[in-house]
C-alpha cells in the first residue's frame, strides 16, 4: 500500500488521498507527498520569510518580490513600465526615468536580474535588471525597493544577454541578442547583407562602488551573432566572462532552421582584465552614439535624464588574447559558472547532453594553442581540449543551471518539464523531479554566487494548464518550491506568479530587512516645489501653468479649495506628504486626469500634471486608505472659462479664500 501510494501516484494527487488515509498512507519520509511538507512553507503570523525572492516580470516590464518559503507576493517594483498604482512613469518626477534616445518609452520586456556582489557573495545593495526590447539596464536600490537609475545601451538590439555581474560588482555585462548595423553606420541596407553589415556588441557597464552609479566603460565589437546568456567567472576564473551565442551561421531569416544548421555554436570567453589593459593602453576607438542615462535623486525626489553621445569601443582585431570561442552543441542557452569558478556549464537547448567546460583546461588549451581554426578572426578552441565532460542523458531541453554549493548542479529541462540534479565533478545524474509544466529558469538562493545559501530550488514554469483555475484564454504562470536539503528534491509549494518570470535570485531576509528606509526626512526634502509644512502651501500662476504646493497629512489636503484656474491651464499638483511615520503614504487623484494617481511616501514630494479641459468643479482626493477619516481627505478645484478674471485663491478650513496671491497676468488683476 505504501509503495503504491507514494511511488506510482503523481505527487499532487496524493494530498487528498493522504488526508483520507492518513494512517495507512503515511509516508516514511516526507519525500513523496507534497502535502506532507506544506507546513515547511507556512509562515505563521508574526514570523518572517527566510528569503526575499527577486523575480523578473518578463512582459510586464517590472520586478516582483516574493517571500520564500511562503511564496507570498510582497511588492511589484516599477522599473521599465509605467505603474498607475504608484504613479511611476506618470508623475513629473519619474517620467525622465523612462526617457531614451527614442523619446519616452513606457514599457519593456524584463528578463534577467542580478543582485550586487562583494567577493563573490551577495551584499544586499542593488538589483540590476535588463530591458530587452529597447536596450536598457536598471538599478534598483534595496533600501527603498525602488528604481534608482536606468541606462540605455547603444549599438544593441534585444538586450537579452544581460545583466550579468562580476564578483565584486566591478561590471555588469550586457550583450546584444540581435546583431545590427552599428548606430553610427547607415542602417538603411538590404537585410540579406547581414554578413557584411551586421555586428554584435558587448557592453561593460562599470558600477561605482559607493553610489552604484552605472557608466558604459567600454564595448567590445564582435562578429554578427546572437548572444543569449552569460556568467562572470569567479574565484579561479575571476577576470573572465562566458557568453553563449547562437546563429553562428549568421542567418537573417527563418532562424529556427537556419540558425541550427551547424552542429555546434559557441560559448565566447572574454578576458575582461585583458580588455581593461587594452582600454588603458588607448586601444579603444571613440564612437559617436546617443543613449539616455536616467538617475533618480532621493533628495530632490526627482529624476533627471541626460543624453550621452560617445562610447569607447575595443575591436578584437586590435586586441589579441581578449576573446576565444569554445564550440558548444547546437544553440546553447545558459552558460553558468559553478561556485568555485572552475566549471562552466553550457545548456544546448537542442542538445542531448550538457557539456561542462573546465577553466583550467581552457587556459591550457589557450597556452598550447589547441585551436580549431578561427571564427571571424577569433581563435576557436578544440572542443575536447576545453571540455571537463558531458552529462549524459540529463533530460530534454536543458536551459539553465544553478548550484547548491555542495558540489551539485540543478538544470532546468524545458521539454521534459523537470529539474535534474547532478554532480559537477563526476557528472552523474543524482535525482530528478517533475515541474508543472515547462520550466524556464530556476533559482537557488545564492545559486550564482561563490557561496550559495542553498536550501531551496524554485522553478519558474511557463504553463499551468489543468493546475490552476482557468481565467479565460490566458492562464497564470507559476513557481514551484522544492526543498533541496536532502539527497532527493521535495516539492513543498506551488504558487502563481505575476507577469512572466524569467530569471530570479533569492537573498537571505536578514541581509536586507534591517536596512529598509522607512521615511524620507522632511527636512532633507530638496524638491523645488516642496511645502515642508502647511505654512508653505502656495498656488502660483505662470502663464498658463498653475503650480499648487499642496501638503497631505492625516486626514486633510492643504489647500482643499482652489479657485481661479481657467480652461486650458496646466495645473501641477506638487503634493508633499508631511507624515514622518513608516508606511503612511497618501495618494492624490483628480477627476479627468489623463495619467494616474500619485502615491507619495512620508516626507516625499510628487507631482501630478492635470489639464483643465472644461469649466466646472473638479474633486480631488487621497487614494490611499490612510486613516479612519481617509474618506474625508478630499477637496475641490474650480475651473472658469478661458479669459475669466476669477482670482487665483486657495484655502483650507475656512469657508472663504484665506490667502490671495497677486496674479501676474493682466487679464486677472481684478476680482469681486
Ligand atoms: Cu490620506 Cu487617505
Amino acid at each position: 500500500m505504501k509503495r503504491f501510494c507514494f511511488k506510482t501516484i503523481p505527487v499532487l494527487i496524493l494530498t487528498p488521498l493522504c488526508l483520507l488515509f492518513l494512517e495507512s498512507c503515511k509516508p516514511k519520509t516526507a519525500q513523496s507527498a507534497a502535502g506532507g511538507d506544506a507546513s515547511k512553507s507556512y509562515i505563521a503570523p508574526g514570523k518572517y520569510d527566510e528569503f526575499y525572492n527577486v523575480v523578473s516580470g518578463g512582459f510586464n516590464g517590472q520586478v516582483a518580490v516574493y517571500g520564500i518559503p511562503s511564496g507570498r507576493l510582497f511588492r511589484i517594483i516599477p522599473v521599465f513600465s509605467q505603474s498607475p498604482e504608484s504613479g511611476y512613469g506618470f508623475s513629473e518626477e519619474t517620467k525622465p526615468m523612462l526617457n531614451t534616445s527614442h523619446g519616452f518609452v513606457p514599457w519593456d520586456d524584463q528578463h534577467h536580474i542580478a543582485l550586487s556582489q562583494t567577493r563573490g557573495e551577495h551584499d544586499g545593495r542593488w538589483v540590476f535588471a535588463n530591458g530587452n526590447n529597447t536596450p536598457r539596464i536598471a538599478r534598483i536600490d534595496l533600501h527603498t525597493f525602488r528604481t534608482a537609475e536606468i541606462l540605455e545601451i547603444p549599438n544593441s538590439a534585444g538586450n537579452h544577454a544581460s545583466p550579468f555581474i562580476t564578483e565584486n560588482s566591478e561590471y555588469v555585462l550586457a550583450a546584444t541578442r540581435f546583431s545590427v548595423p552599428l548606430d553610427d553606420q547607415n542602417g538603411d541596407v538590404p537585410i540579406n547583407t547581414y554578413k557584411k553589415n551586421f555586428k554584435g556588441s558587448i557592453s561593460f557597464i562599470s558600477i561605482d562602488a559607493v553610489s552604484g552609479e552605472m557608466n558604459i566603460a567600454f564595448q567590445i565589437r564582435t562578429p554578427g551573432v546572437n548572444f543569449d546568456l552569460s556568467r562572470a567567472g569567479k574565484g579561479v576564473s575571476h577576470g573572465w566572462f562566458f557568453v553563449s551565442c547562437y546563429n553562428s551561421e549568421q542567418a537573417n531569416t527563418l532562424l529556427e532552421v537556419n540558425a541550427s544548421a551547424k552542429d555546434k555554436d559557441f560559448i565566447m570567453a572574454i578576458n575582461w582584465k585583458k580588455a581593461e589593459e587594452y582600454l588603458k593602453a588607448g586601444k579603444a576607438k571613440k564612437q559617436a552614439v546617443r543613449y539616455a542615462h536616467n538617475v533618480y535623486d532621493e533628495k530632490t525626489h526627482s529624476a533627471t535624464s541626460t543624453i550621452k553621445t560617445e562610447v569607447s569601443v575595443l575591436d578584437p582585431a586590435d586586441c589579441p588574447d581578449m576573446l576565444y570561442m569554445i564550440p558548444c552543441p547546437k544553440s546553447p542557452h545558459g552558460a553558468d559558472v559553478d561556485p568555485t569558478g572552475e566549471y562552466i556549464v553550457a545548456s544546448g537547448k537542442l542538445a542531448a547532453t550538457i557539456p561542462v567546460f573546465s577553466f583550467t583546461k581552457i587556459q591550457k588549451a589557450i597556452a598550447d594553442h589547441a585551436f580549431d581554426g578561427e571564427y571571424d578572426g577569433i581563435p576557436v578552441l578544440k572542443y575536447e581540449a576545453a571540455l571537463h565532460g558531458e552529462v549524459v542523458k540529463p533530460g530534454l531541453g536543458p536551459l539553465h543551471t544553478e548550484f547548491d554549493g555542495k558540489g551539485n548542479a540543478y538544470t532546468s529541462m524545458f521539454v521534459s518539464s523537470e529539474i535534474v540534479k547532478w554532480n559537477i565533478k563526476d557528472l552523474k545524474v543524482l535525482d530528478r523531479v517533475p515541474t508543472y509544466y515547462s520550466i524556464g529558469h530556476l533559482s537557488i538562493p545564492g545559486g550564482p554566487t561563490a557561496k550559495p545559501h542553498g536550501k531551496y530550488v524554485i522553478a519558474y514554469n511557463k504553463i499551468t494548464k489543468d493546475r490552476y483555475l482557468p481565467t479565460g484564454p490566458e492562464l497564470t504562470q507559476s513557481a514551484q518550491l522544492y526543498d533541496i536539503t536532502g539527497e532527493k528534491m521535495k516539492l513543498l509549494l506551488d504558487f502563481p506568479t505575476t507577469g512572466e518570470p524569467h530569471y530570479a535570485e533569492a537573498i537571505p531576509a536578514s541581509m536586507i530587512m534591517s536596512k529598509q528606509k522607512k521615511i524620507f526626512k522632511i527636512e532633507e526634502n530638496m524638491h523645488p516645489y516642496a511645502a515642508k509644512g502647511e505654512g508653505q502651501v502656495k498656488v502660483e500662476r505662470s502663464g498658463n501653468q498653475v503650480h499648487v504646493r499642496m501638503t497631505a497629512i492625516r486626514s486633510h489636503l492643504t489647500p482643499d479649495n482652489i479657485e481661479g484656474v481657467r480652461v486650458g491651464d496646466e495645473v501641477y499638483f506638487h503634493v508633499t506628504n508631511l507624515e514622518q511615520d513608516w508606511d503612511v503614504p497618501h495618494g492624490f487623484a483628480i477627476k479627468g486626469a489623463n495619467n494616474a494617481e500619485i502615491l507619495i511616501m512620508p516626507g516625499e514630494t510628487q507631482t501630478l500634471k492635470w489639464k483643465a479641459d472644461r469649466s466646472g468643479i473638479f474633486p480631488f482626493y487621497c487614494t490611499d486608505f490612510c486613516s479612519a477619516l481617509h474618506q474625508e481627505m478630499q477637496g475641490y478645484i474650480r475651473v472658469s472659462p478661458a479669459g475669466s478674471n476669477v482670482a487665483l485663491l486657495f484655502s483650507t478650513g475656512t469657508n472663504k479664500p484665506a490667502v490671495t496671491t497677486p496674479d501676474k497676468t493682466p487679464a486677472d488683476t481684478s476680482n469681486k
